[in-house]
Order: structure tokens, then sequence, then C-alpha cells
């Protein structure tokens, strides 16, 4: 009988040795924690600059103003001052709204600008060169919320950036193959050799004293030293050498515009997000009604039905995408008709689990292919609860790859986000219609998806993602990460991920994320799968409150990314 006893504890023992280990291997991914604040970017020096700007006490706006102008230092792909972007703010007495800093059209854009004699698109007018670029917000966009909210002195929030671009960056492994990638095309746009065309490898540090000189101008003149004076020379000057439409008078226009966030409930929660011009609001909340109805955390994440489910709703949202929207100052949008829970039930009833809805049954387009995609974006929580979502972007990676002589910075390609003609593909694969037709001075259609999520009236969640087209549904499944399979920031960030955008009808997937037998069931549904080596989808910046308070970063390891708080 003691033998027994004996026998029966060694054996509870060691299943107990077994599962713990077990539990060790699973044990849960945690992003960076910290006690009160955090800035989580694309690089490092540029969140510990925001953060740093935060323990000198300054506040959320404070360290987005820093943040944005070193990422433009640092992270030339997609951070900028020759872009723009979006931003949603919560302060921490619960107000929240929206600033809408994107580019928009020059006053001589026509809506034919891209089309030859015959009405083609022009390969690559919109996408490449001076003709691509439209008017830059960011610079505008920094000023206004430093004007509403700001608390230390602008020329304190520069200083770090202009500090970077004279002393140098050093170039990472992915940097070195970005600049890599672009350098023919950089050679292409421009005249001259500008500091991105050198042979740049890891390690190497990048000075830019031009970009340095410029910013200078910024902190010694305000929104003159770039809308104005020597910059607006140079950048105008340069534009119309290269052939080019952008005027002083573009340039003097240029006005951010504060705006009301797009807020709707998902079950316990409530999501504050990007309203038009960015497609972003209305595609979410769209898409997160679309399954509300469905038990979601009953369903295995990243199975054949999750996908099939997600897949289904984002086919119908951006359907609509493509027919209803465009820059609500130009275009009327039923925003509220197309967000209507009814609308969305009926446009998924003839959804079925047994097979794919072909997109050819939803709606009509031509199917283009990818190329590569550069936003970036950074999230801000202070020490006072103030919170902070960013989007920004010069459109694709280094955007025309016009780097304004003189000036060292690169104009953005967001041209090419209307769209050129109804029905024809942008880069990203997305057809528009009339809605997104380009218009003197109009604000193209964009997706980004800048969101704020609270939970019973507080902060849980502050979120956003590069990706194009992708950023949508990036922020989706990274919200049902969160609230439906209860992942923490980081873990949730890490997961796999997928996209379908209507047209093309494909299932783009992460490679090596998603099971064999899930992507066989998918194919055996109808669903085409598309899922390359080299493919990422998105790169989520996040930060997550836990129930104890602190807060917990998502920095995505897809990039250089990085969170920095105390
Ligand atoms: N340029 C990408 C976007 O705004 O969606």
């Amino acid at each position: 009988m003691k033998t027994r006893n004996i026998f029966i504890t060694f054996l509870f023992l060691s299943l107990l040795i077994i599962s713990c280990k077990t539990s060790e291997k699973k044990e849960k991914i945690i992003g960076k924690i910290s006690e009160k604040a955090m800035v989580v970017s694309a690089r490092m020096e540029a969140s510990k600059i925001g953060s740093d700007i935060l323990q000198k006490g300054g506040n959320a706006y404070d360290a987005m103003v820093a943040t944005h102008l070193a990422l433009a230092v640092v992270y030339p792909v997609a951070g900028n001052i020759g872009g723009g972007g979006f931003m949603i703010y919560r302060n921490t007495d619960g107000t929240k709204g929206a600033l809408d800093f994107r580019e928009k059209a020059p006053i001589i854009a026509h809506k034919d600008m891209y089309l030859d004699a015959e009405g083609n698109v022009i390969e690559n007018k919109s996408v490449l060169g001076a003709h691509a670029v439209g008017i830059p917000g960011s610079v505008a966009g920094l000023f206004e919320v430093h004007e509403k909210f700001g608390s230390l002195p602008f020329k304190d929030l520069i200083q770090p950036a202009i500090n970077l671009a004279r002393n140098g960056i050093t170039i990472t492994k992915k940097q070195q193959s970005d600049l890599e990638n672009a350098k023919e095309r950089f050679d292409k746009v421009n005249n001259y050799k500008s500091v991105f065309n050198e042979d740049w490898q890891e390690g190497d540090v990048l000075k830019q004293e031009e970009l340095a000189q410029t910013l200078e101008r910024i902190r010694d003149f305000g929104k003159d030293g770039f809308y104005k004076g020597k910059t607006a020379d140079l950048l105008v000057n340069y534009v119309t050498e290269l052939g080019g439409i952008i005027t002083h008078e573009d340039l003097e226009k240029y006005q951010a515009i504060w705006r009301k966030p797009i807020s709707f409930n998902y079950k316990d929660y409530t999501i504050n997000t990007m309203t038009l011009p960015s497609s972003g609001g209305i595609c979410l909340a769209q898409i997160l009604k679309t399954i509300e109805p469905f038990d979601v955390s009953k369903l295995e994440h990243n199975s054949t039905e999750y996908v099939q489910l997600l897949t289904e709703a984002e086919r119908r949202s951006y359907a609509d995408r493509a027919n209803y929207l465009g820059d609500i100052d130009f275009v009327k949008v039923p925003i509220d008709s197309l967000t209507d829970q009814n609308y969305i039930n009926k446009r998924m009833s003839s959804f079925s689990w047994d097979k794919a809805t072909p997109s050819s049954e939803i709606s009509h387009g031509k199917i283009l292919g990818y190329e590569s995609n550069e936003t970036t974006h950074y999230s801000i929580v202070d020490q006072f609860g103030n919170a902070v979502s960013v989007t920004t972007t010069l459109n694709t990676g280094y955007g025309s790859k016009v780097v304004v002589k003189g000036a060292g910075f690169i104009l953005n390609n967001e041209m090419d986000d209307f769209s050129s003609k109804p029905g024809v593909p942008n880069v990203y694969g997305l057809v528009g219609s009339k809605a997104n037709a380009i218009a003197p001075e109009k604000r193209m259609l964009s997706s980004m998806t800048p969101t704020i999520v609270e939970q019973n009236g507080k902060l849980k969640m502050v979120l956003g993602t590069p990706g194009g087209s992708t950023i949508i549904t990036s922020v989706l499944q990274n919200i049902l990460n969160v609230t439906e399979f209860n992942m923490g920031m980081q873990e949730s960030v890490d997961k796999p991920r997928f996209h379908h955008q209507w047209l093309p009808d494909v299932i783009r997937m992460e490679p090596n994320g998603f099971n064999a037998q899930t992507i066989s069931k998918l194919e055996t549904l109808g669903y085409e799968i598309l899922e390359r080596n080299s493919l990422i989808i998105g790169r989520v910046d996040a930060i997550l409150v836990l129930p104890n308070g602190k807060l917990e970063a998502g920095a995505d390891k897809r990039g250089d990314d990085s969170a920095v708080g105390f």
C-alpha cells in the first residue's frame, strides 16, 4: 500500500513538473510594461524622444510633435514633413476629437490629369515624381495640435529632431534594404544626387544637414517656415523644375481641419476612429457591426470560420468603400446609412458558411498586383491620462521619391490615393468611383485608421498601423484579438494577419501563420489564398491599459518598432 502511495505521489509530481514546463513554454507574450506613460513608434530613437518630452513634464500632444518630427528624420521611408496624416485624441476627462492633416490636390489639379489622349491611365504618373505630390499637411497639423493642446515651447519639441538630422541616424538592416530597393527610383526622379542615393549599409551614419536647416526654419518661423519663405521657394521651384504643378498659393492655403471622430459601440467597447477623408472609421464600423451578431469568441482564432467571417464582412465593406467614399467636404457620403445595423445585416444576408461569396456577385472591378506600401503609426499615452493615436504617411515607401533640392525632405505621392479613373485600381489594388475623383483642393480618400478604444467610459487601447488598404483590417484584427480573444497587446500585435478588400478577390495571408488545414478548407469553400513569403500585413504600434492601470505596449516585430515609457 505504502509503495503504491509513493508511486502515485511520484506520478503526480512528475505530471505537475511536465505541466509546469509546458505552461512555461506557452507563457504569454508580454510587451513592455510601464507605470504611467508610453510612446510606441516605428523607431526607438523617436519613441525615446517622445518619452523624454513626457519625462520633462510635457503632455501627449507635446510628445506627438516631438515624435512626429523625429520620425521625419530617423524613419524617412514614411515619417515625414512632406506628407500628411490623421490623429485621434482622447483627453483624460474623456473628451475626444480628430485632426485631419491629410494632403490635398493642387489648385490646378483636374479629374483627368493622369489620363492620356485615349483616356487611359498613364502608368506611374500618380505614383512616381513631381506629378504625384499632394500638398503636404504634416507641419500644419503639428502646429494646430500644439496651439490647441501643447504645453511646452515648440522649439523644445523640434530641437531633438534637428540634432538627430545634424548628428546622423544609424542605418538599420531593414533601412538598408528599403534604401537599396528605392535607389533606382530616387535616381530616376531627381536631377541631382540626394543623401538617399548613396549605397547605405547597416551601421552607417546618415546625416541630413539640409533637413536640419529646414527644421530650423520651422523652429524659427513656425508654420511659415514651411509653407512660406525659403522652404516654400525650394519646394515650389524644385517641383516646377521636375514638371509638377504645386504653387505658392497651394502651400499658403493649406489648413489642417478638426473633425468629429467616428464613434460607435462594439459590444462593451466604444471605438473612436477616423472619419472621412479616411475610409478607415466607416469601414471599421461596418465590419465590426457585421460580425457583432456572431459569437466571435467561440470561434477558434485564425481558424477557417474566423477567416471566413471576417473576409465576408471585409468584402462587403470594401465594395461600399469603392462606391461611396470620398472627401466629405466635396461629396455627399451617406455615413449614417452605411453604418446602419439593418443595412449591414441586409448586406450579409447572402453570406453562407458553405461557400465564398464571389466579389463579382457583390460588385464589379479589375484586378492589379501589389506594390510596397509604407505609412507609419505611433501611439502615445501620457502620465496625465491623455491618449493620442496618429497615422502619418508619404503613401508608398519614400513617397514620390522627390527629395526637395536644398531642403532635404521627401515629398509624398498621395495623389495616387485618388481614383484616377473610375474602376481602375490604384497602387493598392483599390478601385474608386466619382466620389474619390480628383478635384482642385480636394483630399484623397485614405485607409488610415488611428483608433482609441474605451471600455466602460475608460481608456482601454490606443492603436493603428501602416499598410495601405490593409490598415483597416489590421486594426480590426487587433481590436478583436484583445476584446474577443483576451490577448495582451504584444501577443495581439505578434499574431499573423490576413486581409481581404473585395477586389482583387483573394485573401492575403502572412506566411507561415496559418495552418495548412485551414488554408485548404478555405480553398475548398471557394476562397483564393495568396500567401507570399515576403508578405507583411501592417506594423501595428499600440498601447493597452491593463486592469491594474499599467500600460502594455505592442511594438510590431515586423519592423524596427519600439516602445519607451516610464
Ligand atoms: N496612403 C495610404 C492611405 O492613406 O490609405
